[in-house]
């Protein structure tokens, strides 16, 4: 069964240079030997990540991360059963905020500011759903698709 976890977190301490990355990294590889797919936006200190893959698998992935102090608040915005995977593309795929999806990510949003902790399922999935189109999604720092 191939299910859909949506969540969001905010930054505990900031981010070091870096962090990003390596936590990529880890996910890319962690995540593709158990067939975990998705994606991770980060902005203004929240995250908003989409793990995709078999229940058992996104429990254990959701679980491990949930531990990370890099991070606090974790909030499960959806937890849905799904048909296929809207990310069979990426380990692990990254968006941060830039000024070309600024808009896009106030679209769904009932606030000035990017808060993914007040935003409906339905409106984060859609979030996802059009940042996956327009968005410049890279696979790891050596892998960064050239603008
Ligand atoms: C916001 C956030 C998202 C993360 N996403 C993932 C993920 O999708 N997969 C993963 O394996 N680790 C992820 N991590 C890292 C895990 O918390 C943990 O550090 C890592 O899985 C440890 O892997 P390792 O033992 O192979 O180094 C994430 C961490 C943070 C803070």
């Amino acid at each position: 069964m191939l299910v859909r976890l949506i969540y969001a977190s905010k930054v505990r301490d900031g981010l070091a240079p870096g962090d990003i990355d390596h936590i990529l990294a880890r996910s890319q590889a962690n995540n593709a030997r158990v067939g975990v797919t998705g994606a991770l936006c980060y902005t203004g200190g929240v995250f908003l990540q989409c793990l995709e893959g078999g229940r058992r698998e996104v429990n254990e992935v959701y679980h491990r991360i949930v531990g990370d102090t890099r991070h606090r608040d974790p909030a499960i915005l959806g937890f849905t059963e799904v048909t296929a995977r809207d990310f069979a593309d990426w380990a692990m795929g990254y968006v941060g905020y830039t000024a070309d999806n600024r808009a896009l990510f106030l679209k769904y949003c009932p606030r000035p500011e990017f808060d993914p902790y007040t935003m409906s399922t339905a409106s984060v999935e859609a979030l996802l759903h059009e940042l996956l189109g327009v968005a410049r999604w890279k696979t790891a720092r050596t892998e960064r698709p050239s603008s």
